[in-house]
């Protein structure tokens, strides 16, 4: 699925998403307004405690929804909820997802994996989610939540949308599934050919089978394949962006930064395409560098990392508890002060200056030596 940046153009003129909720200019003044006057980011978080005095769920920004089901899925669980409020999506959207866990509150965004109908008409919505080790929600999902719990979600946001005038291959990878399986349970006719590639490990593993089928059955124009990594060889990015470009379709990709950026490769070589690359990645890709980060706490204690991955992950390496939400570059809860040094964004591959600048320690790797002002 989250962030302030923007839709990032690629060389191939692909459109993709790191599930961005946008803000017009005016809810842009309103915050910066709000957080001079309130020292809060919005009218609604500054009366929030006088709220909860009367409303004790309520939280500023957030509506509650009540868990239906938590059902167990291959290295996963599908959470289905029903939102108090009015809620709204598209297929292909995103929301954030709020817990209480040991007096805390923890958050992160999941693309909606259900149709548009099931919220329109029985006001319910499903998240299909990854279990993790150490996850916060995974251990919470695993502690046996019950139905009739309460949770909250946030905006529902993303740009990630199926455009059914044109024919379509769509390349899931792993959990990437859940926006293909919302925008194909949406449609009510399909009248383009679609093509969807779903990348699992193991065939067992591939979420929501019986429904793929199903859909084949309605929709004779669709065709699904479960690709099982470990069972048939990786499949030619190569020859499956021929494929695209053959069939004048445009291509959706949701999966690892590294996988979309092989298609964009795969593509670019290929000029007579006229379609467009749309895609919502998870992860970055690493440089591979190995660089010396200094972390210091708000306290004026310093510590030191060095090694790959993200700074929030070198954090965390060092015992850190540096705050972060969705991990993802979505939420901005991870930002922090780059005191100097040079940092790449993972998902973009854009370099910072060496000067200071805010940057968002879960998806920002060191290039050179850094210093990190944290916010705990
Ligand atoms: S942007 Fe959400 S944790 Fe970094």
């Amino acid at each position: 699925m989250l962030q302030q940046l923007d839709p990032i153009a690629s060389p191939t003129d692909s459109i993709s998403h790191q599930r961005s909720p946008e803000q017009s200019v005016v809810q842009r003044l309103w915050r910066a307004c709000c957080k001079t006057v309130f020292v809060q980011s919005s009218f609604r978080s500054f009366i929030e405690p006088l709220v909860r005095l009367i409303s004790p769920g309520y939280l500023a920004g957030f509506q509650r929804a009540k868990v239906l089901m938590v059902q167990p899925i291959a290295s996963g669980y599908l959470l289905r909820l029903k939102p108090h409020g009015g809620l709204t999506m598209l297929p292909g959207q995103h929301v954030q997802l709020r817990i209480e866990q040991a007096g805390r509150f923890v958050d992160r965004f999941f693309t909606i994996a259900s149709s548009q109908q099931q919220l329109q008409q029985a006001g319910i919505i499903e998240l299909a989610i990854r279990q993790k080790p150490q996850g916060q929600i995974s251990e919470w999902l695993k502690g046996g939540i019950t139905p009739g719990a309460d949770v909250w979600l946030g905006d529902v946001a993303g740009q990630f949308q199926l455009h059914q005038e044109r024919p379509a291959w769509m390349i899931a990878a792993g959990s990437g599934i859940t926006p293909f399986r919302s925008m194909l349970q949406s449609l009510s006719r399909l009248t383009q050919p679609v093509h969807l590639i779903y990348l699992v490990k193991q065939a067992d593993q591939a979420w929501f089978a019986d429904e793929w089928t199903e859909l084949c059955r309605k929709f004779p124009l669709l065709t699904v394949d479960i690709w099982a990594t470990q069972q048939r060889s990786r499949p030619d990015l190569e020859q499956i962006a021929q494929q695209v470009a053959a069939m004048h379709a445009d291509l959706y990709v949701c999966g690892p930064n590294a996988l979309r950026q092989q298609l964009t490769q795969a593509l670019a070589a290929l000029p007579h395409w006229q379609g467009k690359l749309f895609s919502e990645t998870f992860g970055g890709s690493s440089s591979g560098d190995s660089q010396t980060v200094e972390f210091i706490s708000r306290a004026g204690q310093n510590l030191q990392a060095s090694g790959q991955g993200s700074l929030l992950q070198l954090a965390e390496q060092q015992g850190i508890a540096a705050k972060f939400g969705c991990r993802r570059g979505v939420c901005m809860q991870c930002v922090c002060q780059k005191q100097h040094g040079q940092v790449r964004n993972q998902l973009t591959g854009e370099l910072s200056s060496f000067g200071p600048e805010l940057v968002q320690l879960c998806v920002s790797e060191a290039v050179t030596p850094v210093t990190i002002q944290l916010s705990v």
